[in-house]
């Protein structure tokens, strides 16, 4: 991981040294006790959420001091330079409390606006770092991203998720899956909303669909999503809101594909 980035930025300099010393702390815990907590029946909390946590607000707090954040497991404040960071320690808490290969941690920088200006995600487990700067393209590690160029929705692989609030809507979640189902080549879910949105971006995935998600699980990778060529908006269209739940991130060719499925299996 000492492989210069792809894109001079002081602040992207930066973050990739807190972000990798962050990517530590999952490690260390990973095949020990967890001491993992309920949220709620489905929403868990290990040792390794908290620390990195904790660990990343001092170090976004030392380096960037007028910058606000917002964190999932309960930082907050505001600064005095316009910009916010958004951060999630651990992105598929439940797949890492499990052994589950795949988490990341993520973290979007957003202007006064919300619009995210900057975005590292990191999988710590395979040393992937994804990152963009608003205008300046997406790359992991040495390569440059680039969405897929699939056109025919029936020959795409689509990632989704399903919400911490799911008992709730399941006819809606069921209905709408079997709908993909039937019209796609498959369905993925690798249980962190980042890591399916930076797998769009990298090819991995022609497209992803979520909804309940959380400005944490979106700030980074929808920017390095764009940067890669892709589309990432609401389940109508409108243009993507770190702060509305539902999102998709696709390539730009099927994105209208994936409005009218979404559309057609609305209950
Ligand atoms: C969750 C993951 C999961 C998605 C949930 C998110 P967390 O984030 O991104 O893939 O389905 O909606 O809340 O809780 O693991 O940080």
């Amino acid at each position: 991981m000492d492989q210069p980035l792809q894109i001079q930025h002081p602040i992207l300099e930066t973050l990739k040294r807190g972000i990798l010393s962050a990517g530590e702390i999952p490690l260390k815990y990973l095949n020990t006790d967890k001491q993992i907590e309920n949220k709620s029946p489905v929403n868990l909390l290990t040792i390794a959420d908290k620390e990195t946590e904790e660990f990343l607000v001092d170090f976004l707090k030392t380096e960037f001091p007028h910058d606000g954040l917002l964190a999932e497991e309960g930082h907050e404040y505001t600064g005095t330079s316009g910009f916010r960071w958004v951060i999630d320690p651990i992105d598929g808490t439940t797949s890492y409390a499990h052994g589950f290969p795949a988490f990341t941690i993520s973290a979007g920088r957003i202007d006064e606006n919300n619009h995210p200006v900057l975005g590292m995600v990191y999988q710590p487990l395979y040393k992937e770092l994804y990152y963009a700067v608003k205008n300046s393209g997406a790359w992991m590690n040495q390569r440059k991203l680039q969405v897929t160029e699939q056109k025919e929705i029936a020959s795409s692989l689509i990632g989704t998720g399903f919400p911490y609030n799911r008992r709730e809507i399941m006819d809606q979640l069921m209905k709408r899956l079997a709908h993909f189902l039937h019209n796609t080549h498959d369905i993925r879910r690798t249980g962190s909303a980042s890591l399916d949105m930076v797998y769009v971006a990298m090819g991995r995935l022609d497209a992803y669909y979520e909804t309940g998600l959380h400005p944490w699980d979106t700030a980074a990778a929808a920017l390095i999503v764009t940067e890669a060529g892709g589309i990432v908006s609401k389940f109508d269209g409108s243009n993507f809101d770190i702060f509305y739940p539902e999102t998709i991130a696709s390539n730009p060719y099927i994105h209208s594909d994936i409005l009218r499925l979404i559309k057609e299996s609305k209950i």
